[in-house]
């Protein structure tokens, strides 16, 4: 989508006007530029009342040579980011390119910057399409949008910049979602780290190192070791750093995503039912890389530290089985109980490694249980932390994103049903079996968060982990009742790439 702002100049070849409840006539600027009976059109269907701007209600009046929009915003007053965000997905998930490319989308009375920079960003959230391997239908318009908002010019300024940084995230959003669409043969552990290095090309404010098989076993990643050998793609890790030389003595966010490309289930074989979707099984790692481009698209100029930890579940005469003992690059050791609880023998290893860095705090992110999609549905992540500032921060930031997150318990018992082990520190799976297994899976992780300077006596880094089995892919509703998210279309979601730059950069 290409964009523009000006004030009330020329006309596209449609034209937008999203209006509010009670609006029985044009505001101010709203018809510049039309002709006379195309006004006429438009104060008629105004005073018919059968629009009258109510919310979800939109009317298309066909004139010659522009096609004009009237989209109902309902009540000014209450227009919060939400309402803005889902109406300006809604109009562009209903329009069509066929009717003209070029757009204008006017802004009058009632609306404020932040506003119409949420319904743009709604509008360029939306505009997405995964066609890489499949001829486009016959009728497909491949060009980009080409959308013009204009606004009176006091807001002009606050709009540019808004548009620009909603372009960029939503840029590293659309990212994410390519990676995680990806069918696991083709992104595969090392793919990852392959397209990451070429990301990385000639862009001089960012690292990216990779961990390959080798490097694995030197540094004695168990996690990983473990999760990926019974698949002839190997595993790896892969970190990110943005600018590597800002920050120097600052502590800094470091943010660890699972990236397993095909979750089988390994040994503990998953039903076949269950299995399709387990190739988005490495959003966390999508939505990793996905912030790393957004951060850097929009110019951050502190530094971030990224860790995707990438590897296939699979079963084979090569592979990890239930009862094994391994040590994790902590020096910690797990025993397997089930091989389909891989997600949190990778991120054991990615959660130490993050330690390295000394991080102001650690956020995770991992499609983790089945369990949470249980407990909250497609449209709220499970969050978990050690830490009340940084967790309000983060759900502040998830909502002023549209993107809510839901805080889970931490506790003794679920640290207990984990360590209680008779064979190893830790055991991958809760002896309360499936009772808040979500939890459990938590504690898991908590377990391998380190104390800040691997110190005994300091306090833990302070992190958050994510659970977004529920909100990382999926139409987001399978019944009438629950709310389709407007967002996205099908596939993945790309969820909380804003969120982390808004934490991050805000
Ligand atoms: N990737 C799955 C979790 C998952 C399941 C995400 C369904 C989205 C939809 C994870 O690796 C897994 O298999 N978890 C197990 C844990 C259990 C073996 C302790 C689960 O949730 O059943
Ligand atoms: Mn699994
Ligand atoms: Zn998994």
């Amino acid at each position: 989508m290409e964009m523009s702002n000006s004030e009330f100049m020329e006309l596209g070849s449609q034209l937008v006007l999203p209006l509010f409840e009670g609006s029985d006539k044009p505001p101010n600027n709203s018809l510049a530029g039309l002709s006379r009976s195309q006004r006429n059109h438009v104060r008629e269907a105004l005073v018919s009342g059968d629009f009258y701007g109510k919310k979800g209600k939109r009317m298309t009046l066909w004139t010659p040579g522009c096609n004009i929009i009237l989209v109902g915003m309902g009540e000014k007053e209450s227009l919060g980011h939400k309402r803005a965000r889902n109406t300006g997905a809604r109009l562009i998930a209903a329009m069509s390119k066929k009717k003209g490319l070029d757009v204008t989308v006017r802004f009058t009375t009632g609306w404020s910057a932040k506003r119409m920079i949420d319904f743009a960003e709604g509008m360029m959230l939306r505009d997405y399409e995964f066609l890489e391997h499949q001829e486009a239908p016959e009728d497909h318009i491949g060009e980009a949008w080409s959308i013009a908002f204009q606004a009176s010019t006091r807001h002009q300024e606050a709009l540019s910049a808004g548009l620009a940084t909603a372009h960029s995230v939503v840029g590293g959003v659309h990212l994410a979602r390519n990676l995680g669409n990806e069918p696991a043969n083709v992104l595969y552990p090392m793919e990852y780290a392959r397209r990451a290095e070429e990301w990385a090309k000639g862009k001089g404010n960012v690292k990216v190192e990779v961990y390959d098989w080798d490097k694995l076993q030197e540094l004695g990643m168990g996690g990983h070791i473990n999760v990926g050998k019974g698949s002839e793609r190997k595993p790896c890790m892969v970190l990110f750093t943005l600018n590597p030389d800002a920050d120097e003595g600052t502590q800094r966010p470091c943010i660890v995503g699972k990236g397993i490309t095909f979750d089988t289930g390994g040994i503990s074989i998953k039903p076949s039912s269950g299995m399709w979707d387990m190739k988005y099984d490495m959003c966390g790692a999508a939505t990793v890389f996905g912030l790393m481009e957004a951060l850097h698209a929009t110019n951050y100029e502190g530094r971030v530290d990224g860790i995707a930890c990438l590897a296939e579940n699979m079963p084979g005469s090569g592979a990890y089985r239930p009862g094994d003992v391994f040590k994790t690059y902590s020096g910690k050791t797990v025993e397997v109980f089930s091989t389909d609880a891989e997600g949190r023998n990778v991120l054991a290893d990615g959660l130490w490694k993050a330690g390295e860095f000394d991080p102001e705090y650690i956020v995770d992110l991992a499609t983790l249980t089945g369990a949470i999609v249980v407990a909250l549905g497609n449209q709220i992540t499970g969050m978990w932390s050690n830490d009340e500032g940084i967790s309000k921060r983060l759900k502040k930031a998830a909502n002023s994103s549209g993107e809510p997150v839901w805080r889970m318990p931490l506790n003794a018992q679920f640290r207990k049903y984990m360590t209680d082990s008779a064979f190893a520190d830790i055991r991958n799976g809760s002896i309360g079996g499936r009772a808040g297994s979500s939890n459990s899976a938590a504690s898991f992780l908590e377990f391998f968060v380190p104390k800040r300077g691997f110190d005994e006596d300091a306090e833990k880094i302070p992190w958050v982990h994510l659970d977004i089995a529920g909100t990382a892919w999926g139409p987001g509703s399978k019944a009438r009742s629950e709310g389709v998210n407007p967002l996205f279309q099908y596939g993945v979601s790309g969820v909380h790439v804003r969120t982390l730059h808004r934490l991050i950069t805000e």
